[in-house]
């Protein structure tokens, strides 16, 4: 499996990552559940509305943190803004319960890609893993 494929995979099975931005010098951090491999990359959704999008606009800098079965994973990396249309469609296609707050023309979906990611995976029983895409 490709790397971005096994961190997807960690961050689906975990269904809840943690993403932290920053704002001005003050860390945030908040529950997150959307994660997508598409054409090779992995893309997270949020809504333009959202402080957090605010906050990764000014900053592309992000922090991703998740937790299942004694393993933990994190990634690091920076967003990157994906408008087309064709990605909002497939995140609502794997994820069709974001139908309820998202369509892809309400202006407000936002398709975001993880751009000079590193990504480590760790364990009490095990060395780090790290991995890049
Ligand atoms: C389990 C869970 C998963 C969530 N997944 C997402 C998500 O993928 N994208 C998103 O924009 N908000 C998601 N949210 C909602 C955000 O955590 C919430 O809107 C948060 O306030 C956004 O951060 P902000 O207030 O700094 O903008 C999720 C909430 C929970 C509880």
């Amino acid at each position: 499996m490709e790397a971005i494929e096994r961190v997807c995979q960690f961050l689906d099975e975990a269904q809840t990552y943690y993403l932290a931005t920053v704002e001005g010098d003050q860390p945030r951090v908040r529950p997150f559940g959307t994660a997508l491999v598409y054409e090779g990359k992995l893309y997270i959704e949020t809504g333009k509305v959202k402080a957090v999008s605010r906050q990764i606009a000014a900053n592309p800098k992000v922090e991703i943190c998740a937790f299942k079965g004694g393993e933990w994973l994190r990634v690091a990396g920076e967003l990157v803004d994906d408008q087309r249309r064709e990605v909002k469609v497939a995140m609502l296609d794997k994820m069709p319960s974001l139908k309820a707050m998202y369509s892809p023309d309400d202006g407000n979906m936002q398709m975001l890609y993880l751009r000079n990611a590193t990504a480590t995976f760790s364990s009490f029983t095990a060395a780090p893993e790290v991995v890049n895409f």
